[in-house]
Parts: C-alpha cells; structure tokens; sequence
C-alpha cells in the first residue's frame, strides 16, 4: 500500500501543476470551487488513511532520538484546507519537550501554537484541519508513539491518561449540565476501569482539594455555573490532572482570570508538576510568565520557529529582530510611564506567505540579505538557534576570521 507521503506528494504535486493560490484578495466563485473540489479530494485521502481499521502498530511507533525527551516534534506541518486556499498553520516545527521542565510557547495571535498543542493531542478540527507532515514522537515509557499517526481509539487512552490539556476557558472542557464532581469522576473511572465508585469519589475529593478548593465536598455537588472563574479554573486542571499525565499542556491557563488568581494557578501548576513529576508545554502570550515558570523558550512566528533556547538564552541574549521587539513590549517598571512598545504591522495571512523572510516586511533590522529566501535555523550554541540573516552572516563572518 502507498505510504501517506507518498499520497501527499501526488496530491500536492496535482494542485501545484494546476497552480497554487496566488492573491487571496479576489476570488471568483469558479476559483472557490476548483480549490473546494481540491480541497476534498485531499482531505478524503487522508481521512481515508486515518479511519483505517487494524492500524498495524508498527505504523504509529517508533523511537525517541533522546530517550530523556518526553516529547519531540520534528518537522510538523499542519495545514487547514479552506474554500480560500491552504492555511499552513504549522509549517514546519521542530523542538523538543524534556523530561521534568517545562518549555515556554510564546508568538503573536495566529502564529499556531494553539494549532501545535491540538495536533499533539489529535484535536486538530478534521477533515478540513490535517496534520500532512511530520513526527510528534511520545515516550510513553515501553513504548514510543508518533501521535500524528496514533490511531484515533489509540488516541482516546492517551489524552487524559498520559497527556492533558488545559484550555484558556475552563467551559471548553467542563460541560454546563453536568455537577463539577461526576465530570472528574467519569475521567477517573474512564482511565481506571477497575476502580469502585467509592475510589472514584474519593480521588476526584483529593484532586479538587489538591488545586486549592478548601470546600471540596460542596463543590463536588455543584454546577460549573455556580464557581468562580478562578475555581473553574482550578477544577479544570483538577480534571486535567486527575490521571497524572506525563505531560502537561496549558495553552494561555491563566488568560482571562485577574493577576492575583493568575499568580496562585501558575503556583499551583508549578507545584502539581513537581508533584507528579510531569512536564509541561505551556503556551503564553505573557512573557512575565514565561520568564517565571520556563526552563527552555520557543518563539513562533507565523507557523515557523523563529527562536528558541533555554530561558536565559532567549531572555539575556534574544538574537532575532522579532524576539527582540516581543521583549521591548513587555511592561516595564523601568520604562515607568512611557508608551509600551509595540511591534508595528502585523502576521502574514497564513495563506498567502512570501517567500523570503515572514518577517521582514516588519523588521526594522532588514538589510540586503534578507531579500533572499526564508532564512535557514543557525546554532548559536548546542541549546540556542535563530532563523535569521543577522545571526547568520555573523556566523559567516566569524568563520571567515
Ligand atoms: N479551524 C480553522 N480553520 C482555518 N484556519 C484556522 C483554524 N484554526 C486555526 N486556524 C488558523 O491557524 C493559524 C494559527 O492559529 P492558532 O490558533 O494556532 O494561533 P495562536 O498562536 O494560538 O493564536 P492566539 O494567541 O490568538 O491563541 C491562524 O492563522 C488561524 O487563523
Ligand atoms: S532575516 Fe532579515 S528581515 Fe528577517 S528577521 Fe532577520 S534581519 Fe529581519
Ligand atoms: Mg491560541
């Protein structure tokens, strides 16, 4: 049978032949529905290849390149088919979660480190999102699974069990009709089928106590409705965290609740990790955070990794321009009452990339070399790499002396 790469390569091959989307400015309604017809002719394959029966496992395993990684993704592309054109929300990431730390995401809106943490966890929106290339292997201990490939009742046993994820709004994961108690208590028994309804009850009352709810008997009996964002919050992970996983990932945790209730979530997360001795992608437009809670930092732009290193890399020493400018619009007791910084323009249309630099149009550190293609990832040390003509041609040149 045709490997899914080989599929791809035909039916990207296909739709370049006829020609790729140029403008997204104006489209005629023949235009819309040539790239619809395409569109699900992609989608059909792959959705073909993912509802297989009887997945052989040597498919969806393999082996991790640092058994002391938790996670490593490498390469991933991961694409939403539109009646417009081909969004590549993720195009092309790389980088590593190691075992025990946690490893900052941060980017502008739309930059796809939400689309990052749904394709680890196959919540991808299918069939028009699809992750089209690329490996998310996960050490799962005896063995080690690629997740892009993982069948999807594979999956089920995953998320939750070995992966959570905790949302920026905790109605996502907590249903409005339900009392908070069963909710915990069904992802309990779904991950502990031999468990009596007693232990169920009991770890769900250890688990909301160990978030920092003080009544946890009154709020096992009580609607979402009835709890404050902070403790919905706090139930949430209680729910996320319920079956222990090996990783944990918080995308914006503490976004909408206020600084005091941030402060206390993030203290508590930090302690659970400890805890349970997991490790934790946490995705952040604060970069206060960040700089608190991260052993290592990457910076995306528009679906690539521009930076990433470990946080005193990338907060002592940040070498590309857009780093830069995401550290010089940080509040700053030292700027005291002066206008906060921020970085002029804005991210490219996902569907409509150039092709040279994604940020050179708002790069105010642009010089002749960036007219050339996308800049290739340069090591600055075995930790630290930027994509970027500055830090290149620094290379170069200290090369050539
Ligand atoms: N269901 C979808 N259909 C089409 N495009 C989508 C879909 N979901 C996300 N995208 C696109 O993918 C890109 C990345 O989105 P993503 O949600 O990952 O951004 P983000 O970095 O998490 O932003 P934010 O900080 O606002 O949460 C965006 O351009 C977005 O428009
Ligand atoms: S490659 Fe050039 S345009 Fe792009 S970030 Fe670096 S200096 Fe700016
Ligand atoms: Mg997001």
């Amino acid at each position: 049978m045709e490997d899914k790469k080989g599929i791809l390569g035909k039916l990207f091959g296909k739709r370049n032949g006829r020609g790729a989307v140029k403008s997204v400015n104006y489209m005629s309604a023949k235009e819309i529905r040539r790239i619809s017809h395409e569109n699900r002719r992609i989608t059909d394959e792959l959705e073909r290849l993912r509802n297989r029966e009887n997945v052989p496992e040597s498919e969806y395993t393999t082996t991790m390149k640092d058994p002391e990684n938790i996670l490593e993704i490498e390469d991933l592309n991961t694409y939403f088919f539109t009646d417009i054109g081909t969004a590549k929300a993720v195009d092309g990431v790389t980088f590593n979660v190691p075992r025990g730390k946690t490893v900052g995401v941060v980017g502008e809106s739309g930059c796809g480190k939400s689309v990052t943490a749904l394709s680890i966890m196959q919540l991808v929106q299918r069939p028009q999102g699809q992750i089209v290339k690329g490996e998310l292997r996960f050490n799962a201990g005896a063995v080690t699974l690629d997740l892009a490939k993982t069948p999807t009742e594979k999956m089920q046993k995953i998320r939750g069990n070995e992966i959570s994820m905790i949302f920026q709004e905790p109605m996502t994961s907590l249903n409005p009709v339900f009392k908070v108690g069963m909710q915990i208590d069904e992802v309990i028994e779904l991950h502990n089928e031999d468990m009596d309804k007693a232990a169920v009850k009991a770890r769900t009352l250890e688990m909301i106590q160990t978030v920092g709810i003080a009544n946890a008997e009154g709020v096992y009996d009580m609607f979402p409705h009835e709890l404050s964002g902070g403790m919905r919050q706090r139930a949430m992970i209680a729910m996320a965290l319920a079956c222990t996983p090996k990783l944990i990932i918080a995308d914006e945790p503490t976004t909408a609740l206020d600084v005091t209730i941030q402060a206390q979530i993030m203290d508590l997360l930090r302690q659970l990790k400890e805890q349970i001795n997991s490790s934790i992608m946490l995705i952040t437009h604060d970069l206060g955070v960040i700089a608190e809670m991260a052993d290592y930092v990457v910076v995306m732009y528009a679906g690539r990794i521009v930076e990433q290193g470990t946080a005193a890399e990338v907060f002592h020493h940040p070498a590309h321009p857009y780093t830069i400018g995401l550290m010089a619009s940080r509040p700053s007791r030292v700027r005291g009452t002066k206008a906060l910084y921020s970085i002029p323009g804005a991210v490219p249309n996902p569907i409509d990339m150039p092709n040279y630099c994604y940020f050179r149009d708002r790069c105010s550190m642009a010089f002749g070399a960036c007219d050339g293609p996308y800049p290739p990832a340069v090591s600055i040390t075995g930790t630290h790499s930027v994509a970027c003509y500055r830090s290149l041609t620094a290379e170069e040149g200290e090369n050539d002396g």
